[in-house]
């Protein structure tokens, strides 16, 4: 063999490991923040899901949690610039999608919330969302014909208590996680990122990787991404009165991104193209490369999830 034979089979080892690194750190998923509880099991992911899906836990039994959380669309309420709650009652800000919620380690657009089994209290009593008291909820619960008897399996009591109903859910929502996408493929070297995909990557590594960070595509850190803002909701300011987080937000996952829409904490843009007008605008980003981050953008769909039937409504069987 000639010197510049073997040269060529070093360059392309050094290359293929190269890559090969590069590809596992882009794979690594951090250790989960929030913890699954001793309770755990399939039955209480069942319980849970049922409760998600049971509007008797609104004031008047007309909404659910998923009726702002469509499984179809990643948990999100799609079309929905704000969230719909009783009566027609609109509250101020957009319903994220839910998934790898264990990674985050704060909830809602102004980290107002920092554990998973707490948060339902604020949708189940909130007065634009569902209106309820929690007191009333556990009463409904505890007359039901079977509730009871699912709770008391898991949780080996007869009288359902809030910490209860607050656990099931969670056993739920904790279990939402999405990590099937085409990009993730990618990553695997199961398959290949078209032109057009690989020019967006490259883009995005440059120009959004450093907030939307992957393999979860967001930060668990509050920032302003240009946004004009109005008064009514100055986002992490609202919870810690510091004048350096006025206009802050929490940096949302870009995961399942094309069906979340409309975006932004107040639904203000309907499409992607919009979002990346935005962006555009702020980081000179031309038209084809608005294009092309696009293009990037959609392979973090993960259809699997969207149409997993383990997440849909399913009855409660004994
Ligand atoms: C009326 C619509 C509505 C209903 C009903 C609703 N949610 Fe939400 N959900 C929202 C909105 C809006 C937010 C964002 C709130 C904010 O940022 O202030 C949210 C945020 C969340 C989050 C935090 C997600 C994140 O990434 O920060 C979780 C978890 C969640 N909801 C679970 C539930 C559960 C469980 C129920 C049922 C008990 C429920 N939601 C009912 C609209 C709703
Ligand atoms: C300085 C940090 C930062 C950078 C850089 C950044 N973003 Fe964002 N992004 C945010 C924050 C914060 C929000 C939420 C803002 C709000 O709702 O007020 C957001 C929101 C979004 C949303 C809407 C998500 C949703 O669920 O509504 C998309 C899409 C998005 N960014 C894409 C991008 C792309 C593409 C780039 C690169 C061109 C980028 N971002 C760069 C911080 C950043």
């Amino acid at each position: 063999m000639t010197n510049k034979v073997l040269f060529l089979i070093l360059l392309s080892v050094l290359f293929i490991s190269a890559t090969w690194n590069w590809q596992q750190t882009l794979q690594k998923w951090p250790a989960p923040i929030q913890i699954k509880t001793v309770y755990a099991s399939k039955a209480s992911f069942e319980l849970g899901r049922a409760l998600f899906y049971d509007p008797i836990l609104s004031v008047d039994s007309s909404i659910s949690c998923a009726s702002c959380h469509l499984s179809f669309t990643a948990f999100t309420h799609v079309d929905h610039p704000t969230s719909h709650g009783i009566a027609d009652r609109i509250g101020k800000r957009n319903a994220p999608g839910l998934f790898n919620l264990a990674w985050r380690q704060n909830f809602h657009w102004d980290g107002g919330v920092t554990s998973l089994t707490g948060q339902a209290i604020n949708p189940l009593t909130h007065p634009d969302e569902m209106g309820e008291t929690l007191q009333h909820i556990l009463l409904k619960l505890n007359r039901h014909p079977n509730y009871a008897a699912f709770f008391k399996r898991i949780y080996k009591q007869k009288q359902i208590e809030s910490w209860m109903l607050l656990d099931a859910l969670q056993q739920f929502t904790i279990a939402l996680v999405s990590k099937d996408s085409y990009y993730d493929k990618v990553m695997q070297g199961k398959a290949s990122f078209s032109i057009q995909q690989a020019k967006g990557f490259a883009l995005f590594e440059q120009h959004c990787n450093h907030c939307h960070t992957a393999p979860l595509f967001y930060s668990n850190r509050f920032e302003i991404n240009g946004l004009v803002i109005d008064t009514s909701d100055l986002g992490r300011y609202e919870i810690t009165g510091l004048p350096a987080d006025r206009e802050k937000f929490r940096v949302p996952t870009l995961r399942n991104i094309s069906y979340s829409f409309p975006y932004m904490h107040d639904g203000r843009f309907k499409s992607l193209k919009e979002v990346l007008r935005h962006y555009g605008q702020k980081l000179q980003l031309n038209d084809p490369q608005q294009k092309d981050l696009i293009a990037f953008l959609k392979t973090l769909t993960d259809s699997t999830f969207l149409t997993n039937p383990r997440f849909q409504y399913h009855t409660l069987t004994p």
